[in-house]
């Protein structure tokens, strides 16, 4: 259907006085998903007037649709963009009509790109979930509308596109919304509207079909105008979380943020979490000045009746309602990044302004996207999305996710890479250890240490098996022991015949394994003992773990350092032979990886030292270093 040319130098911007809807797409090129963007900007008469023009010629060069302009061209010209990075993952359009304006979060839709999507639909109100007529409801249907019920969005549009492909059929687009209507109904997508489409020719996207005279519902771009997503967000409980503390005299502390759910005014009373300090709000600060109320989404600036404590991750809540408190929850996890996530593998927790430190402690069981059956998983593999335990480093104010998506929604980062790896949604807050409170025992470390007169430590030694470790673990602790120092060895081998023997050599068992004896050393080094832990640790982040559940300067990692060549030549345990016949799997070094320390302590090279050598150099470094 013909549209004219956009008016000139018009804008794409949503205004703030008018009501805007976030909308995301799912479903892939193949689909029609670009096609019926690019019709929607188009017959919407907002494409920029440069655009316009490189389509014609894109048209012309590479279209697929003769002498008529390909629409899919406009989105695919986004998509370039992104492949040379510009936008990330997800590109966001805008639009509008005379009755509303749109932000449409347009995902790549191919199955790898969960990630992609559960971003886009992060902060949307509505999805439209395309469906190729020829095909109907794939496997990739049923994964994006798992993944929305998940992210809470309730509304969803199904375009069932390429109607002119299926001759307008009216029997294979009710079939389509049975078969649609029956998955959805077992999430909790209660609001699902049908429309039958042709984003080629047009049909029931802007303007209705001639050829569909069966269908009497709105056109995609009506649905759009007319979906009623306002409900909850105001209605729901203050929420503000704190993003900065705004100190400009004296005279002023505010409180900045953009209010996440529910609204404010002056007087209201509030209290601060996780602290549960209550106050009064005294005045709200906008960008043109004080205002007598604010709601969810607006950006502001509180002021309080009293001088509290509140900082940048703290949240401003209604004291009447205030958010749950908790360091372990119950959730959804959605894994995003191509290494696994492994259970007990620290990783960084962003929750609205706040950061803190976290363990998956359990998979309870991985969801199959695809028939919303629960499978057993002790790792998530890039795209599975799982109900999991998590364990926070410290108490967070949380809401559940399907209350408030800011304080109930959170990702998880990688600590080296920064890489955001996994999205959450919290179910509920765990009660398990709260009312368990640490009883204070009556000699402490510094007592029991200095008995034994010395200074308790942790001499961590890491690296390949064959590298020399147990050899020098044990050297070093005959010299210990001959100076009159109170030591242990707690050797990888011997504890995996009790204390891990549980715990075989797949990268989730090895997490378990070092956690379990850095949870003993710690325990011993409270004990006042020299430790000597000596186990493979191939991975630097459990052992930055283990260095970090220790005291400052207590622990001591030792990189015994020895070429893979020399460790395989000796091969004491005939292990890399068999691990080089296939016999044995995951052998480090071999078909698992090892990752060498970044900053050790000391650094035994024990291919080119002997035994007492190394074992020397250990014991020189701690006389510098625990008796200084
Ligand atoms: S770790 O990787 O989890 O830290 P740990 O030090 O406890 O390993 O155990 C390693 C020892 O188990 C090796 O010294 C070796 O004797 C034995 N072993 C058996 N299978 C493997 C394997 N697949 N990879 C590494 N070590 C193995």
């Amino acid at each position: 259907m013909p549209a004219g040319p956009p008016a000139a130098g018009r804008e794409i911007r949503a205004r703030e006085d008018r009501d805007t809807l976030r909308f995301l797409t799912c479903g892939s090129v193949d689909d029609g998903k670009s096609t019926l963007i690019g019709r929607l900007l188009y017959e919407s008469r907002l494409v920029f007037q440069d655009e316009l023009a490189r389509l014609e010629a894109d048209s012309k060069r590479h279209g697929t649709q003769g002498d008529d302009l390909d629409l899919a061209l406009l989105v695919d010209g986004l998509q370039a963009e992104r492949e040379q990075g510009i936008t990330i993952d997800v590109a966001y359009r805008m639009f509008s009509t005379g009755r509303r304006a749109f932000i449409v979060a347009d995902a790549p839709g191919h199955e790898q790109y969960t990630r992609n999507m559960a971003t886009g639909a992060s902060n949307a109100d509505l999805a439209v979930v395309l469906i190729d007529a020829r095909k109907g409801v794939l496997p990739q249907t049923c994964r994006h509308t798992t993944i929305l019920a998940l992210l809470g969005i309730r509304h969803v549009i199904v375009a069932v596109n390429k109607m002119d492909l299926v001759d307008w059929s009216r029997e294979v687009y009710n079939g389509i919304v049975a078969a649609y209507g029956d998955f959805a109904r077992r999430l909790d997508v209660t609001d699902v509207a049908c429309i039958p489409v042709s984003a080629l020719t047009g049909d029931n996207v802007t303007e209705p079909s001639a050829a569909m005279d069966w269908y009497d519902g709105p056109t995609l771009l009506q649905a759009l105008e007319e979906a009623d997503v306002s409900a909850d967000r105001e209605d729901a409980p203050f929420r503000l979380p704190v993003q900065w503390v705004n100190r400009p005299s004296a005279g002023f502390r505010g409180f900045a943020g953009t209010i996440a759910s529910g609204s404010v005014r002056p007087g209201d009373a509030v209290v601060a979490c996780p602290s549960n300090v209550p106050s009064t709000v005294r005045r709200i600060v906008g960008p043109d000045g004080d205002l007598d109320r604010a709601g969810a989404g607006q950006a502001v600036t509180l002021t309080l009746a009293d001088e509290i404590d509140v900082s940048r991750g703290d949240i401003l809540a209604s004291a009447a309602e205030a958010p749950g408190l908790s360091d372990q929850f119950a959730c959804h996890i959605v894994w995003m990044h191509e290494n696994p996530l492994l259970p007990e593998r620290p990783y960084r927790l962003k929750i609205g302004t706040r950061v803190v430190g976290a363990q998956v402690t359990a998979i309870k069981h991985k969801l199959n996207v695809h028939d919303l059956e629960h499978a057993a998983a002790r790792t998530l593999e890039l795209n599975d999305v799982a109900y999991c335990n998590i364990g926070l480093d410290r108490h967070i104010a949380f809401d559940p996710y399907k209350e408030c998506r800011e304080t109930g929604g959170f990702i998880l980062i990688d600590r080296y890479s920064h890489d955001t790896v996994g999205a959450g949604m919290i179910e509920f807050g765990l009660w398990r250890g709260s009312n368990l409170t640490p009883h204070p025992l009556a000699i402490d470390k510094p007592a029991r240490a200095a008995q034994k007169n010395q200074k308790a430590c942790v001499l961590w030694l890491t690296g390949l098996s064959g590298a020399g470790k147990s050899a020098t673990a044990n050297a070093v602790e005959r010299r210990l022991h001959a100076m009159g120092r109170h030591s242990y060895t707690l050797d990888g081998d011997n504890l995996r015949h009790g204390l891990t023997r549980d715990l075989g050599f797949t990268a989730a068992d090895r997490v378990e394994n070092v956690r379990r004896i850095a949870e003993v050393a710690r325990l011993f080094a409270d004990a006042g003992l020299m430790v000597l832990v000596s186990v493979i640790s191939p991975f630097r982040d459990e052992r930055r773990m283990a260095r970090e559940m220790m005291e400052e300067g207590e622990f001591i990692e030792i990189f015994v350092d020895c070429p893979i060549e020399v460790c395989e030549q000796r091969d004491p345990k005939g292990l890399y032979r068999k691990a080089r016949a296939g016999r044995i799997r995951n052998f480090t070094g071999v078909d698992s990886a090892y990752e060498p320390p970044e900053k050790p302590e000391i650094v035994l090279k024990t291919a080119e030292k002997s035994v007492d050598e190394v074992a020397d150099q250990v014991i020189d470094y701690l006389a510098r270093a625990l008796d200084s």
